[in-house]
């Protein structure tokens, strides 16, 4: 287990499970965090959310982010958490990842659902960052992150982190 600070976990996070498990990750790896937040935040209300998130979605819409990642040339290692959203990753993670430059680093995507599984979450992460190398990723039940720290475990000791 290397526990220096080369580790970053960048998320998302509308209602709160996608943090739950960057924050297990962080405590497991030693690393940075970094939460995504768009400038205008998503509403609150769930129908209202899932209707924005699919006009979003569909048009390609990349929303304006809050905040920049200060010294990302000093991570090696980047996991990248999103929930699904319409079996993909939330758009202030598309904004994120095409503003980046990833080229030379290890991305290590990982997503919270609602029963629908990674959808193209994963793919989707991987092919937004085409310079990088990729270790497998996992997807959590957005129900069950409070006890998922085992599951992070297993999945980060067979990745060798
Ligand atoms: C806009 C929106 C779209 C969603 N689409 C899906 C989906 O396609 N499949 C799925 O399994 N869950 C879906 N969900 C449920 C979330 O993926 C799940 O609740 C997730 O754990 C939320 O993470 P968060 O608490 O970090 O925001 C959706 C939720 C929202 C708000």
């Amino acid at each position: 287990m290397n526990r220096t600070k080369k580790f970053l976990v960048a998320y998302y996070s509308h209602s709160g499970n996608t943090r739950t498990i960057a924050k297990l990750i962080q405590n497991f790896t030693n690393s940075g965090l970094f939460e995504i937040l768009p400038k205008q935040p998503y509403p609150e209300d769930y129908n209202k959310c899932v209707e924005q998130a699919k006009r979003e979605i569909n048009s390609g819409y990349k929303p304006e982010l809050q905040n920049n990642i200060p010294n990302l040339e000093t991570y090696k290692i980047i996991f990248i958490g999103s929930p699904n959203w319409w079996s993909t990753i939330a758009p202030p993670v598309v904004t994120f990842l095409s503003g980046c430059d990833f080229s030379g680093k290890i991305v290590i995507p990982f997503c919270t659902h609602g029963g629908g599984g990674q959808g193209h979450c994963l793919t989707d992460v991987e092919k937004l960052t085409p310079k990088s190398v990729h270790s497998e990723g996992v997807a959590f039940s957005g129900n069950r992150v409070h006890s998922a720290q085992p599951e992070i475990e297993k999945w980060l000791q067979n990745i060798k982190y």
